[in-house]
């Protein structure tokens, strides 16, 4: 979500334009820096990273619109700011299994004025985010059959619940201090909002006509809340900070919350990412002002007083005061078998606690697998996390806790264009008791301290990270950061380099050797977003007369031939137009060649994309629709013609059936 959303305030937005270091300058310093790569490759004996790809590219390349081969084939919408959604010539794109939507048959029908926990418990959550199709039969690569898994970020209940803002009868016209509305929330419309967080398994399938359709009372179908039980494994379970007084064993929690980003695995599950779990907790200060406890909340942003939601109202575990280790339960990756709907999920907590965005696994030469994520917030880290053992494709449930026993390792990106990934482990790299650091658990509980403490490079705020299939190259998101160099925040760096970064940039990576398990990588700046009519945008260096204008960058995916295509969140604040889709080439002529494909209702994000195996289905999220509206006085009620939006994915296909794109 909207990093602002929730927090208090709105980012203030103004244009990077003249403001500090300008492209031209940017530019130089990268032509130098790739005339000193070049002259270290000599010297170490021509070692080639990468890139050795091309072949990948379309055999039987089209002419594009712009007069070059093109692995992408649509013409470019213009930027929407109208009502509808839009998109591309010659493709459709229609809502699909929007919030409250039964997946049972003994669901209540959804009822806005009437939601209840036990019908949402059996509905469609709320706030779609990240979205992976997987094949029916399981392993085959089916596209017209399979599940679709969708995270449930978080609730907007006054676009929810009928007068859940109220008036505040202090307020007075003018005044700063008094807010205007007031929170009026009840036991049972928490309730509700506990059960339209998570997850949705749902089993779909494409009718005769070529329409998605959901397949009701499908033994996969599950919905999974912030009430579901679920297991902590790995290194931190049972840690006495993850003991409370519902789960003295600390091994048990109650729920996943802030389901945002997350990923597919290669065994046939999927990862979702916990990320701004701080909302739900309140009243930090009611611990003692030197309580490492309330110390490491801190850092992650949990509010000392009462909480937006006032959940602690109804459910004392949300209460820092009177649960302190609650909070250390959230902020996990969260692995969940949708084949098996009597699975319990899993808490995985090797890899680390944070903010997480994305979860991309990726099976290395060795036969390991490498999980690259994020922690979504300015100058906070990229990380990425190896298995000790390797990946057996012959035995799925040899897989089954794969992602309990490995390294996590942080991202420090160096100005000349080369990086590491530094090991998070206890002992090395002054991790240890001198820096108050007291064993692998801590590292793992609060990995923003020992990225502190390693030194690694503060980013922009990493959203998704994926590996591109076809290059084999990392594209690392960064959607925005107006702190970089305000004030006494952090500089500009090579890896974030715009000052007041409103508008968001991409890395692309290159493992050594092509291997992701390796520690050593080679980076460059694939985007500068905005609006290329701004000095300080970059588009791959392609023509920037010739590409769309985008920011705030989000979740990412790849077309068969290997083009990006590209989600955002944030659009209506930076450039003033609705979010979108977009993708671009990333090799070959047409390298940079950014276009929209598609636009967002007003108030909503584009999240979680995903193509079927054949490509001829996209998948997208729209999130927060209406977003800036309430219930009683919605500035859309997208998909419907009245009455409060309802967050939804929406089904993109060709009118001829081909696959997107070609
Ligand atoms: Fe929920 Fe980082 O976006
Ligand atoms: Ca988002
Ligand atoms: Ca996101």
């Amino acid at each position: 979500m909207n990093e602002a959303h929730y927090e208090g305030s709105k980012e203030k937005v103004y244009s990077v334009n003249g403001r500090g270091e300008t492209f031209e300058s940017i530019l130089a310093r990268r032509l130098q820096r790739r005339s000193l790569l070049a002259g270290a490759a000599a010297a170490a004996g021509g070692i080639v990273i990468g890139n050795a790809f091309a072949a990948a590219q379309d055999a039987s390349p089209v002419a594009s619109p712009a007069g070059i081969d093109d692995s992408l084939q649509f013409a470019a919408i213009e930027a929407g700011s109208g009502e509808d959604l839009v998109v591309a010539d010659g493709y459709t794109a229609v809502p699909f299994l929007a919030w409250g939507e039964p997946l049972f048959s003994d669901a209540p029908a959804f009822d806005p004025s009437a939601q209840t926990a036990d019908g949402q418990a059996k509905q469609l959550g709320y706030n779609h985010d990240f979205s992976g199709f997987l094949p029916l039969p399981i392993g085959s690569d089916t596209s017209d059959h399979g599940l679709l898994v969708i995270n449930h970020e978080y609730t907007n209940p006054e676009l929810m619940f009928t007068g859940y803002l109220a008036p505040n009868p202090d307020y007075t016209e003018g005044s700063e201090d008094i807010p205007e509305l007031l929170v009026n929330t009840s036991q049972e419309i928490v309730d509700v909002e506990l059960e339209a967080h998570g997850v949705t398994v749902a089993e779909i399938q494409r009718n005769a006509e070529g329409a998605w359709e959901l397949v009701i009372d499908s033994p996969y179908n599950r919905r999974i809340t912030a009430t579901t039980p679920m297991a902590m494994t790995g290194p931190v379970a049972g840690n006495d900070l993850t003991k409370t007084s519902d789960d003295p064993t600390g091994l048990t929690v109650l729920g996943t919350l802030n389901n945002c980003s997350g990923g597919l695995t290669p065994w046939g599950t999927f990862v979702t990412c916990e990320e701004n779990f701080h909302q739900y907790f309140a009243n930090n200060e009611g611990l003692a002002e030197d309580d490492p406890i309330r110390l490491s909340h801190e850092r992650f942003g949990l509010t000392s007083g009462a909480s937006e939601r006032q959940w602690e109202t109804f459910y004392p575990r949300f209460d820092v005061a009177q649960e302190p280790n609650e909070a250390f339960r959230f902020g996990w990756t969260v692995e969940i078998d949708p084949f098996d709907a009597s699975s319990q999920p899993k808490k995985r907590t090797s890899l680390g606690r944070f903010k997480h965005e994305a979860v991309n696994v990726w099976v290395t030469p060795s036969g390991q697998v490498a999980v690259y994520t994020g922690d979504d917030e300015r100058f906070e880290y990229v990380y990425k996390w190896v298995s000790t053992n390797a990946y057996d494709p012959d035995d799925r449930a040899a897989n089954a806790d794969l992602l309990d026993d490995g390294t996590l390792y942080i991202a420090k990106f160096d100005d000349d264009g080369t990086g590491s990934w530094i090991p998070l482990v206890f002992g090395e790299n002054g991790l240890d008791a001198s820096n108050g650091i007291a064993d692998q658990a801590a590292i793992l509980i609060n990995p923003r301290v020992a990225g502190d403490i390693v030194g690694a490079t503060k980013m922009d705020r990493p959203e998704d990270i994926e590996v591109n299939p076809v290059n084999n190259r990392v594209y690392m998101v960064m959607t925005n950061n107006s702190n970089r160099g305000v004030e006494e925040n952090p500089g500009t760096d090579e890896s974030n380099p715009r000052p007041a970064n409103i508008w968001g940039h991409i890395i692309e990576v290159s493992e050594a050797g092509g291997d992701h398990a390796a520690t050593e990588f080679e980076w460059d700046i694939f985007l500068l977003c905005g609006d290329p009519a701004d000095e300080s945008t970059y588009f791959a260096g392609f023509p920037k007369e010739q590409v769309s204008k985008m920011a705030n960058p989000d979740n990412i995916t790849f077309d068969a031939k290997g083009n990006l295509w590209i989600s955002t969140d944030g659009q209506p604040s930076s450039l003033d137009v609705n979010d979108g889709l977009f993708a671009v080439p990333v090799d070959g002529a047409s390298r940079g060649y950014l276009r929209q494909f598609f636009s967002s209702v007003p108030g909503s994000e584009v999240s979680g994309p995903i193509f079927t195996p054949d490509n001829t289905t996209l998948f997208a999220s729209i999130q927060h629709p209406g977003e800036g509206g309430t219930f009683d006085e919605p500035v859309t009620s997208w998909p419907e013609t009245s009455g409060p939006p309802r967050p939804a994915m929406v089904v993109i296909q060709s009118t001829t059936g081909a696959p997107i794109g070609s």
